[in-house]
């Protein structure tokens, strides 16, 4: 897919890995749809970097935990663009706790805004994606953003490596569902940014970029370098590409 003119939703768009994932996809040239969750003034900001690269950015404020809130997400899109061609299901929440303290409550959490979110969200977008013509090779695309918590069983994330595994599982299934439309695929970060509970200059977090096999951590944009590889190759679909300097082949999970 050639992104030019193109439009690109970013779920948790306003700052970290999504900021680096939207403002990628506005310099290949897309009008980008920045979700936020609470983050109002960092997408607000974004958005003022896109428009800066000469593109269209509209700003849509959303709970995911709540079906609702996903559906009028995808009608603001559908009312300012009337289509849509990209959607990068990045927002997610990242609680550590012991398995034997994990609550109805957090359980939900995980769930509602890590795997059930990006599953609704899929389905809004295809329902836009298919509704604009578009070349039978050039298919709409849609990344799911996992976790190596969803591929190794990582101690005290339960809840939130059952969901991004589900997310995984997710991508496989919307990819056969979806096509020949729509390609869906997962980006799995490795040690990317540190989780606020992690210094980004602390020897903890330097530790974890020296046990992987590249030996240092990472920078949100090779996540987006990956995002828009994913975008713009049409004829790959279902796949699942770590982006983690190695780490899925040891699965440490030091968090
Ligand atoms: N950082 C890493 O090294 C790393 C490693 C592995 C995987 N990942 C994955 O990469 C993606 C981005 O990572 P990140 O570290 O940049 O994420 P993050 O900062 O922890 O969170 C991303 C965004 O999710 C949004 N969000 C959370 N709950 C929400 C809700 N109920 N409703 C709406 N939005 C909600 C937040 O938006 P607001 O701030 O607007 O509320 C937040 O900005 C995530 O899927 C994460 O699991 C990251």
């Amino acid at each position: 897919m050639d992104l030019h003119e193109k439009v690109v939703l970013v779920t948790g768009g306003a700052h970290r890995v999504g900021k680096a994932i939207a403002l990628a996809f506005a310099g290949a040239g897309a009008h980008v749809v920045i979700h936020y969750g609470s983050s109002e003034d960092a997408a607000h900001a974004t958005a003022r970097e896109i428009k800066s690269l000469g593109v269209q950015a509209l700003v849509v404020q959303a709970d995911l935990a709540d079906p609702a809130a996903i559906a009028d997400l995808f009608e603001a899109v559908r009312d300012r663009f009337g289509r849509l061609d990209v959607l990068v299901n990045s927002a997610a929440n990242f609680i550590k706790q012991p398995f034997d303290e994990v609550t109805l409550d957090a359980w939900k959490d995980a769930m509602q805004v890590n795997l059930r979110a990006p599953f609704f969200c899929t389905q809004h977008a295809a329902r836009l994606m298919r509704a604009t013509p578009r070349p039978a090779d050039q298919p709409a695309a849609i990344i799911n953003i996992g976790d190596l918590a969803g591929v190794h069983p990582w101690r005290d994330f339960v809840q939130h490596g059952v969901a991004k595994a589900g997310l995984l599982h997710l991508t496989k299934i919307s990819a056969r569902e979806l096509g020949p439309d729509v390609r869906v695929n997962a980006i799995v970060p490795g040690a990317i940014l540190p989780p606020a509970s992690i210094a980004p200059d602390s020897e903890r977090w330097q530790a974890m970029g020296e046990s992987v096999p590249l030996r240092r951590t990472g920078h949100p944009r090779y996540v987006a370098q990956t995002a828009i590889f994913l975008a713009q190759n049409d004829y790959i679909t279902g796949a699942i590409i770590p982006v983690d300097g190695g780490e899925h082949l040891i699965g440490i999970g030091t968090h």
